[in-house]
């Protein structure tokens, strides 16, 4: 095997399980239950904030009215991308979703073995069809065949996808595995389409609720839909573990401002928070998709605090 993949593959066997494993360079994890549905739920919270419906009945009567309320332009915090920007009036149930995202990832056999991750995390949808005028983004849109490292995140990034509401299995991200000539390069300079898809191997796995599909950042991928699928919420966040390689990671400079750690993460509410402090008609600029879009302060809980005694 090419050297670059043989450390690849080395690291993902010490990360996971030989039952986790769908191939060298892809795991699937599943996550605690009960975690499972508490994400659920602060996923569905976060949205009936958004759209104002505290009364939904359930998943599906929340993303009906979630539909609804896109289609009339009620909703315009969503990128293009399918990002859900968090807003002021949102803040609160986002610092809840995130909580239960962490929380439900660090409790996982993987969860201790990893360093930092890219914040903010966000819930993306994905709406049934591809919109035309979104696909044409500045580095590349997420139909396109892609690795992330486009984006600027780190060459030794690992993808956790996580489908939480609608059809995760119909509407959902195609992977392809390297064959053998894979080079470290093509992670950072662009080769094309036609020149990726004959070094590439298309996976055969579809995923399913309460899943976690983890990607090594050399497994190339898509947002693929099936004929008639159904909206789909998800979470995508790419971590690093504090098993490294044996060389260098490239990553960007706006991208390694935003690494976290994940041990922080899980204890959103109570050690750190996230104030959101975007109107709805205010968005950052991404510098053509460089940096993420949010404005946000972020709030960790002071370890010391000094306390006066003041005498009567
Ligand atoms: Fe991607």
């Amino acid at each position: 095997m090419n050297c670059w993949l043989e450390d690849r593959k080395k690291r993902f066997e010490k990360l996971f399980t030989k039952e986790e494993l769908v191939n060298p360079h892809m795991a699937v994890v599943k996550p605690c239950l009960y975690e499972l549905r508490w994400l659920k739920k602060a996923s569905m919270d976060y949205l009936a904030s958004i759209v104002n419906y505290p009364e939904y009945k359930d998943e599906e009567d929340l993303l009906k009215e979630f539909q609804t309320c896109h289609d009339i332009g009620f909703v315009t915090n969503i990128t293009p991308t399918g990002m859900i920007l968090p807003k002021r009036n949102t803040s609160l149930q986002y610092n809840t979703f995130l909580k239960a995202f962490y929380k439900l990832v660090m409790k996982t056999d993987v969860g201790p073995k990893l360093k930092s991750c890219h914040t903010p995390a966000h819930l993306r949808v994905k709406w049934p069809l591809a919109v035309e005028k979104d696909l044409d983004r500045p580095r590349h849109a997420p139909e396109d065949l892609h690795f992330d490292s486009w984006s600027g995140y780190s060459s030794q990034s690992m993808t956790f996808l996580l489908g939480i509401l609608g059809d995760v299995s119909g509407n959902r991200v195609r992977y392809f595995q390297p064959k053998e000539s894979y080079d470290e390069d093509w992670l950072l300079n662009k080769p094309t389409p036609e020149f990726l898809r004959k070094h590439y191997d298309v996976i055969d796995y579809t995923p399913k609720y309460g899943e976690i599909v983890i990607l090594d950042t050399c497994v190339l991928h898509q947002t693929y839909r099936d004929s008639g699928c159904g909206i789909r919420f998800s979470i995508d966040n790419l971590f690093l573990s504090k098993e490294e390689l044996a060389w260098p990671q490239n990553i960007e400079k706006h991208r390694e401002d935003e690494l976290t750690d994940p041990m922080l993460l899980k204890d959103v509410g109570t050690e750190c928070f996230y104030f959101c402090t975007d109107n709805d008609d205010e968005r950052k600029d991404t510098k053509g998709g460089a940096i993420d879009p949010t404005n946000y302060d972020f709030y960790t809980r002071p370890k010391n605090i000094t306390y006066r005694i003041y005498d009567e």
